[in-house]
C-alpha cells in the first residue's frame, strides 16, 4: 500500500435526494481535507461511489461501475476505493468479501468518519468500516461544496419508522429523527445569505417532523414551514416526501396560505388496492386518501400533486391493478414515480408469496404509464394560455439563449430569456408534453 496521499477525487451518486444530499457534504469533507474534484474516473487517486439499496436496479448499475473501479486500480494500485451509502451499509458484511479492492465502506450514518477512515487506511493499511444504525450527527452540519444554482436541500428529518413492508429505508437508515427547529433556520439562513432563493425540506417522511417521542422541541412541521417563511431572500419553499397519514390540517393550511410554500406535494400512494395497502402497511386505505387528496385540492386551487407507485407486489392480482388505475384516473396526478415491487432482503414483504410474473409486472408498468403520462399531459395542456411565475434554475441544455426554469408546481419550463438563475419571472405557457412546458416571457 502506498502511502503517497491522494488528491484528486471522483464522486458518483446513485440515489435518492437524500444521498445526492450526503454527496455534496461526502464532497465537502474531502475539499476540507485537500482532495479536488475530476470528472473522469481515470483522472481520480479516488474513486467514491455513494450507492443506494432501495430497489435492485441500483444494485446492478453499481455493480458496473465497480468493474471500472477494480481495473483502474488494478492499473494503479495506489488509488483508493470507497463505498458509501445505503448499500455500503445494507451489505457491509459482503462487501469486503466480494469487492476485495474496496477500502473503506462508510454508511450513512457515519459520514463523518470518513476522514478518518481514509486516514487510517492510508497509514495502517487495513480495510476499514463505519456503520452507525442511528443518526448522531447530522450529514446537513458537514462542510459542503459551493452550490450552483439557486436551490439548495435542507434536511430535517433522518431515518424512518414506518416500516412499510416492501422498504429498506428503516433498516439501512435507522428510526426517525428529528433535526432541531433551530439548526434547521441557522442553515436556512445561511443559505439565503448565499444567494439560494428556493429551499426543499428534505426528509423520508417529512410531515412527520418532531413526532417522535424522544424529539426535544415542540414545532409540527408547520409550524417550521412558517418559520422559514419568514427568512428574507427566500422566494420558494419545497417539502419531500409527505406520508399520506400524516398530512395535518394545519399543514393544508399552511400549503393553501400566500406564501412562499410552493402548492405542489408529493405524496406516495404506492397502490389503490386497500388489499395490497393493508399488506404494505401503508396505514391508510383508498377512500382515506382519495378524500385528502379533495380535500387538498380544495383548499389549494393551483395544486400540483404526484406520486409513487408500485406494481408486482406479492399477491397483486389483476384487480388490484385496476384499482391502482382507476385510483390514479380518480385523483388526476400531475406526475408519478413508477416502479416495479424489488424484494430487498430483511423486509417483510420479501418472504410473502405470490409475487407477479416479471412479464406481468412489466406489462402492468407500461399501462400504468401509459396512464400517468395521458393525465400528466392533459393537466399540463389545460394550463396553456396560463401566465405563470417561473424561477429560472439555469442556462438550457438544448437551445442557445434559453433557460430553464420551474413552475411553483416544479414543472419545467423551457424559454427564450436573458434572465439569471434565480429570478423570478413571468411566463406565459405556449407548449406541453406530459412532464414539461415551452413558453416565453410575458410582457
Ligand atoms: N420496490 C419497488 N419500489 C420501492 N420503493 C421503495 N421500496 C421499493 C421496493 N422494494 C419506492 C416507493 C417509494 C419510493 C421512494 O421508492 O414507491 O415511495
Ligand atoms: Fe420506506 Fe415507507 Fe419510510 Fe417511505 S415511509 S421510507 S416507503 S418505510
Amino acid at each position: 500500500m502506498s502511502k503517497v496521499r491522494p488528491r484528486s477525487y471522483y464522486l458518483r451518486s446513485f440515489g435518492c435526494q437524500m444521498n445526492e444530499h450526503d454527496s455534496e457534504r461526502i464532497a465537502g469533507l474531502l475539499e476540507e481535507m485537500g482532495f479536488a474534484p475530476t470528472a473522469a474516473p481515470e483522472d481520480a487517486d479516488l474513486l467514491v461511489y455513494n450507492t443506494c439499496s432501495i430497489r435492485e436496479k441500483a444494485d446492478t448499475r453499481l455493480a458496473g461501475h465497480l468493474g471500472t473501479a477494480r481495473r483502474l486500480k488494478r492499473e494503479k494500485p495506489s488509488r483508493l476505493v470507497v463505498v458509501a451509502g445505503c448499500l455500503a451499509q445494507s451489505r457491509r458484511d459482503e462487501f469486503f468479501v466480494d469487492f476485495p479492492f474496496v477500502d473503506v465502506l462508510v454508511g450513512p450514518q457515519s459520514l463523518h468518519e470518513l476522514p478518518s477512515l481514509l486516514e487510517e487506511r492510508l497509514s495502517d493499511g487495513v480495510r476499514v468500516g463505519a456503520f452507525a444504525e442511528t443518526t448522531t450527527r447530522w450529514s446537513a452540519e458537514l462542510p459542503r461544496v459551493k452550490m450552483s444554482g439557486p436551490c439548495a436541500w435542507v434536511q430535517v428529518v433522518a431515518g424512518c419508522s414506518n416500516f412499510c413492508t416492501y422498504c429498506i429505508v428503516p433498516s439501512v437508515r435507522g428510526p426517525e429523527a428529528s433535526r432541531s427547529a433551530a439548526n434547521i433556520m441557522a442553515e436556512v439562513v445561511a443559505l439565503a445569505d448565499r444567494g439560494v432563493r428556493e429551499i426543499t425540506l428534505l426528509g423520508q417522511n417529512v410531515n412527520a417532523y418532531g413526532r417522535e417521542p424522544s424529539f426535544a422541541g415542540t414545532e409540527s412541521f408547520a409550524d417550521l414551514l412558517r418559520t422559514a417563511c419568514r427568512v428574507r431572500g427566500i422566494e420558494r419553499i419545497r417539502f419531500m416526501t409527505s406520508h399520506p397519514k400524516d398530512m395535518s390540517h394545519g399543514l393544508v393550511d399552511v400549503i393553501a396560505a400566500p406564501n412562499q410554500v410552493c402548492e405542489h406535494v408529493h405524496l406516495p400512494v404506492q397502490s389503490g388496492s386497500d388489499r395490497i395497502l393493508g399488506a404494505m402497511n401503508r396505514r391508510y386505505d383508498r377512500a382515506a386518501y382519495v378524500d385528502l387528496v379533495g380535500r387538498l385540492h380544495r383548499s389549494v386551487p393551483d395544486l400540483a400533486l404526484t406520486t409513487d407507485l408500485i406494481v408486482g407486489f406479492p399477491g397483486e392480482t389483476e384487480e388490484d391493478f385496476q384499482e391502482t388505475l382507476s385510483l390514479v384516473e380518480e385523483c388526476r396526478f400531475d406526475g408519478a414515480f413508477t416502479f416495479i415491487y424489488s424484494p430487498r432482503r430483511g423486509t417483510a414483504a420479501a418472504a410473502m408469496p405470490g409475487r407477479p410474473e416479471a412479464d406481468v409486472a412489466e406489462d402492468r408498468m407500461t399501462r400504468l404509464v401509459e396512464v400517468v403520462q395521458r393525465l400528466g399531459r392533459e393537466r399540463n395542456e389545460a394550463m396553456i394560455g396560463r401566465t405563470v411565475e417561473v424561477m429560472v434554475e439555469r442556462a438550457s441544455k438544448h437551445a442557445a439563449g434559453e433557460v430553464m426554469g420551474r413552475t411553483r408546481g416544479h414543472k419545467p419550463v423551457n424559454f427564450p430569456s436573458a434572465a439569471a438563475p434565480g429570478d423570478l419571472v413571468l411566463v406565459e405557457l405556449l407548449e406541453a408534453t406530459s412532464t414539461s412546458f415551452r413558453g416565453w416571457e410575458a410582457r
